[in-house]
């Protein structure tokens, strides 16, 4: 199937003139003309509540958006991913990592969904022998800590979850060590005891440097404490597609649990990649967090485009990247547990749709994937959210809200919505020159020095943003919540035309990385001559050894 060239398709120029309305629009105007404007511009699915009220958007844009997203053949794109079709086209490949999540076999899909259940099983027995304190080390003592050696969606998807899960852990502690500078390995293993220490080793590919680098690391510390190598079996676990590596490495057939290059690195949580998770709260709240993902996949399969909510967040998405010029996406989770969240979706979004040329190779001549920042609130309200307000540049905003705590502390979690609802609010309404100048006369200041201060104070307002509410932040409402930014990526790349699930511009610096290895320790010191500045600079590691 050709691939939609979003400026080319008829709404575009239709939406183009639209926006060019709604620009300037004052979004406490369109509240006050649309009395169910509030109502209707919400929508729940799976547990999780949607409010796009607050947007730059009316009816006539948002019928427009929906009729982009019929000409660009979504629809008949979401059936194809969820039904097992080749969506990755440069790599020949399904992406199904709604499978890992489903309870029953799709149509067509049964070998699959097969493999995937046996590869359940096996991770329950791990997910249940370490969760109930069954499985000793070489001493004989209780493994108490789990490490997970794996990087980018080997270390993203199950750090977040696993932190987000905190109120639902048992008694197994679990660490995460991605980053190949040593610090990151150093000062986790500094707290461990190495007798009731179990890594495992999360890599796709087996192949990445950072994640092999670290776990050769630890099963030195490991055999440095004591265990000797037929010990080792006790203590590494590999999730991986390369067994022959794993095996390589000396984790054998029966300690490695499957992927599939059917699943990509960034969308694997769903998998044994998320085993730290299922060893932290158990299976079964594991399980409830996958069905909390399938009863997105379901509301994705089933809602028509208008009361879809990946579809219309990822409809958002593209009408401010394409129709507004905003190159940024900012996403601000008002709960501590989701700090990690922009992390794992800047991997989601920006690996998968920071693409410049279509599926079918053609260079495009418009902007795909915004920069996705944020960070958790309230934090980011004493750091940048100064530019959200009086900034130039136009940063549409994803809220976060679950709306109950798990600390039982009630009354400071009230505090921390109203600061979500005073954010999201202050956003949109802003403040004008006037109101600024009278408020600042009501403090006392004299009417000159109020004038004259004015400007600063006043706040344009008419900032979009979303706010996506849940009664509690649970394994299921979670679940959700990555199932839907899952298929709001698919979405979006859809309509820019691009394949989201390959990731071909990571690998070129790898390949240099291997280069100037060679050349600083020694391996290859005749290798590849490098261009002035960088030669400078590994001169200048090498004079500070
Ligand atoms: O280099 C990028 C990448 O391939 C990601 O897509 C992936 O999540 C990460 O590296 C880790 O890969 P692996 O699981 O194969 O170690």
């Amino acid at each position: 199937m050709v691939p939609t060239r979003l400026n080319e398709l008829p709404a575009y120029a239709e939406l183009r003139a639209l926006a060019a309305r709604l620009q300037s629009a004052d979004l406490q105007q369109l509240f006050d003309r649309d009395g169910q404007r509030g109502s209707d511009f919400t929508l729940e699915a799976a547990g999780l509540q949607l409010d796009y009220s607050k947007h730059l958007l009316d009816r006539e844009a948002l019928a427009a958006l929906l009729k982009l997203a019929q000409q660009a053949g979504l629809p008949g794109r979401i059936g194809e991913l969820l039904g097992g079709a080749p969506v990755n086209n440069t790599e020949n490949r399904p992406a199904l990592h709604s499978l890992l999540r489903a309870t029953r076999a799709p149509q067509g899909l049964e070998d699959k969904f097969a493999e995937v259940a046996a590869a359940r099983d096996r991770m329950r027995h791990w997910a249940d022998r370490l969760h109930q304190g069954k499985h000793t080390g070489y001493s004989g003592a209780v493994i108490t800590d789990v490490v997970n050696i794996g990087i980018g969606g080997s270390d993203l998807g199950p750090r977040l979850v696993s932190e987000a899960l905190k109120p639902f852990h048992g008694d197994i502690a679990c660490h995460y060590v991605a980053n190949v500078d040593p610090a990151d390995l150093q000062n986790t293993l500094q707290t461990l005891d190495p007798g009731r220490t179990l890594f495992i080793v999360c890599s796709k590919s087996f192949r990445t440097e950072e994640t092999l680098t670290n776990s050769l690391a630890a099963r030195d510390w490991m055999q440095q404490a004591g265990a000797a190598v037929a010990d080792l079996d006790r203590h590494f676990l590999a999730i991986t597609t390369n067994l022959e590596a794993a095996a390589g490495f000396g984790i054998p057939a029966e300690n490695c649990l499957p992927m599939w290059d059917w699943v990509g690195g960034r969308y694997s949580v769903w998998s044994a990649i998320g085993l730290s998770c299922a060893i932290a709260v158990g299976w079964e709240c594991f399980e409830e967090f996958l069905a909390g993902a399938e009863a997105m996949d379901h509301h994705f399969a089933a809602g028509d485009p208008g009361a879809n909510m990946p579809v219309l967040m990822s409809l958002l998405e593209v009408w401010y990247c394409n129709f507004f010029g905003a190159g940024n996406h900012v996403v601000l989770p008002y709960d501590n547990s989701l700090r990690r969240l922009p992390d794992f979706l800047q991997q989601l979004t920006m690996e998968s749709n920071g693409k410049r040329v279509s599926a079918d190779g053609a260079a495009l001549d418009y902007d795909t994937g915004p920069v996705l920042w944020g960070s958790a609130g309230t934090m980011g309200q004493h750091s940048f959210h100064q530019l959200l307000h009086q900034g130039t540049r136009l940063c549409p905003a994803d809220f976060i809200l679950p709306l109950t705590t798990h600390t039982g502390m009630t009354g400071q979690h009230c505090r921390l919505v109203a600061n979500c609802l005073a954010q999201s609010r202050t956003m949109m309404v802003g403040r004008t020159t006037e109101a600024a100048g009278a408020a600042l006369r009501q403090r006392g200041l004299d009417p000159q020095e109020a004038e004259r201060l004015a400007p600063h104070l006043a706040m344009p307002g008419n900032r979009p943003n979303s706010m996506i509410t849940m009664q509690a932040l649970t394994p299921a409402t979670l679940g959700a919540l990555l199932a839907l930014y899952e298929h709001r990526t698919f979405c979006s790349g859809q309509l820019w035309g691009i394949n989201p699930f390959d990731q071909w511009g990571v690998e070129l610096g790898k390949e240099i990385g291997v280069q100037i290895l060679g050349r600083l320790s020694g391996d290859d010191p005749g290798g590849e001559p490098m261009d002035p500045s960088t030669e400078r600079l590994m001169d200048a590691w090498r004079e500070a050894l």
